[in-house]
């Protein structure tokens, strides 16, 4: 199967580092126009310097997803800029946590406004341009945590999960309109968000325990992932929710396999 990208034009969010960078790169080394988002100016600075070094067409904007103003002049630069968009990937993402009854209302809106509101404002900008052309593929960032969530971890699964309600209900309303809308749960990849990489030993291995290949996923899992899905030859998968998590709990002790 040749995956064929090339033209295509891009927006992918929070893609200064960590997964969201490997997906911006993966995409422009497919031939796609990416147009990165972040709301941090050294780490576009950085990925301008790799565009211009690789030679990839692109933009960087500096936006807050949070803001609706600097959303849709973001997304009206990129159309301005190209004329279309053709791949949304809302992958812009924070985790904070507490215990219920020690949470912060400050710290469940965090994750609500980033996750869920940043997710839903970048879809409504696009929406009518993805309408227009009659064509789109838009992917939000789930979570593990979306499936079975961890302990202290309330807000940032309850944003997770609604992402993936929200992406089912627009993938009913895009339907019509040639549009595919999915959402992914990524799991267990190390990156500055989550410092499993910097655990001890031993709780690494509580943690790869989980996996049912017990080896840690790398950002480029999730961007073959986010390829596939931005092709053609996903035209037909649309309102799914797709876990890339080496098998978190596929089955209840998956460590089992290796101790026997
Ligand atoms: N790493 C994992 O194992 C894992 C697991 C499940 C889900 N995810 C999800 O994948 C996505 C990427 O995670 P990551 O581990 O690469 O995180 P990360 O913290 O390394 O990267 C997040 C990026 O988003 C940007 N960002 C955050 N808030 C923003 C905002 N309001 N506006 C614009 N940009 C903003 C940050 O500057 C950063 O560049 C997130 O949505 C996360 O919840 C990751």
């Amino acid at each position: 199967m040749l995956i064929d990208l090339k033209g295509k034009v891009a927006i992918v969010t929070g893609a200064g580092r960590g997964i969201g960078r490997a997906i911006a790169r993966t995409l422009a080394a497919e031939g796609v126009t990416v147009a990165i988002i972040d709301f941090r100016q050294d780490l576009l600075d950085d990925a301008a310097m790799e565009w211009t070094e690789a030679g990839w067409p692109g933009l960087r904007i500096l936006c807050d997803v949070r803001e609706a103003a600097q959303v849709n002049a973001a997304v009206g630069a990129v159309n301005e800029a190209f004329g279309r968009v053709d791949i949304l990937v809302n992958n812009a993402g924070v985790a904070s946590g507490a215990r219920v009854e020690k949470l912060a209302e400050a710290v469940w809106d965090a994750n609500f406004d980033t996750n869920t509101k940043g997710t839903f404002l970048m879809c409504q900008a696009v929406a009518p341009i993805m309408q227009r052309q009659a064509s789109g593929r838009i992917m939000n960032a789930a979570s593990f945590a979306a499936i079975i969530p961890s302990v202290g971890g309330a807000a940032y699964a309850a944003s997770k999960s609604a992402v993936v309600q929200f992406s089912r209900v627009l993938a009913g309303e895009l339907g019509p309109f040639n549009v595919t809308v999915n959402s992914y749960s990524p799991g267990m990849i190390p990156t500055e968000m989550n410092g499993f990489a910097k655990l001890p030993d031993a709780r690494q291995q509580r943690l790869l325990d989980t996996l049912t290949l017990r080896q840690w996923g790398n950002p480029e899992d999730v961007a073959n992932l986010i390829c596939f899905l931005a092709s053609d030859q996903a035209h037909y998968i649309t309102g799914a929710s797709i876990d890339c998590s080496g098998g978190k709990y596929a089955t209840q002790f998956p460590s089992a396999a290796y101790e026997s």
